[in-house]
């Protein structure tokens, strides 16, 4: 079973997403296990401080490299991991294709960053792997953390069924999904395509693949380069 560890000063920020639907679900079912660790329980400290003063001065605590040491450690004495990875808009950018081989892996930590980042320590020594959900500036590292298992956790073998199956997903081949539609066929005068009511097997699928393509030409070019 794969297993995900979520290090983090914000566990409570990464509970409901991995509470609900299709997440709660590959839990239930076996098929991933999720465990968040407080990193205030590694701190070292009387006062149980993570963070500290930037050496050379400026604005922004940094997150102190004892504490996270101190969890991973612990971790690694317990199994061994395929990827330490640390989310930072810096990384490299998410996308389907790091989904599909991360949902491949057995065990993964994920280390959420805050305030100005960690001690680059951090990410010279204990890391091997920088992943950013895309360029703009999240308060720390649990959205994406979130964001990053969901886009794994789905692809692993039977989490979705059939009907949902992640092969029909857009990027998956590619290109962008085509549209859907659902009843009423008719919704004030707005129908659906006549040809998705036909019945034709064949000739469905022919549509679906033109939309697709069409779609990708006009929303995202640089998908068929
Ligand atoms: N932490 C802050 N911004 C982030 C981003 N864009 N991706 C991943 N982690 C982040």
């Amino acid at each position: 079973m794969m297993r995900i560890d979520i290090i983090t000063c914000l566990p409570k920020l990464l509970e409901s997403p991995f509470q609900h639907s299709i997440l709660q679900r590959a839990q239930d079912k076996g098929l991933v296990q999720v465990v968040v660790h407080d990193l205030r329980d590694y701190a070292v400290n009387r006062k149980k401080q993570l963070d500290d003063y930037a050496y050379g001065g400026g604005a922004g605590m940094v997150m102190m490299i004892e504490p996270i040491d101190n969890c991973i450690s612990r971790l690694k004495s317990e199994r061994t991991y395929d990827e330490i990875i640390y989310m930072t808009p810096d990384g490299e950018t998410l996308n389907q294709q790091i989904a599909n081989e991360l949902s491949l892996k057995g065990n993964l930590i994920i280390l959420c960053g805050h305030y100005k980042g960690v001690d680059e320590r951090v990410r010279t020594h204990l890391i091997t792997r920088e992943i950013s959900i895309g360029d703009y500036v999240l308060s720390g590292g649990e959205l994406g953390a979130a964001v990053l298992s969901d886009s794994i956790i789905r692809l692993i073998p039977g989490v979705l069924s059939d009907e949902t199956s992640a092969l029909t997903d857009s990027f998956q081949d590619g290109l962008l999904a085509p549209p859907v539609y659902t009843r009423p066929a008719d919704y004030k005068g707005i129908e659906v395509p006549e040809i998705l009511l036909s019945g034709h097997e064949k000739k469905i699928e022919e549509w679906r693949y033109e939309q697709s393509l069409k779609r990708t030409k006009k929303r995202r070019p640089d998908l068929l380069d």
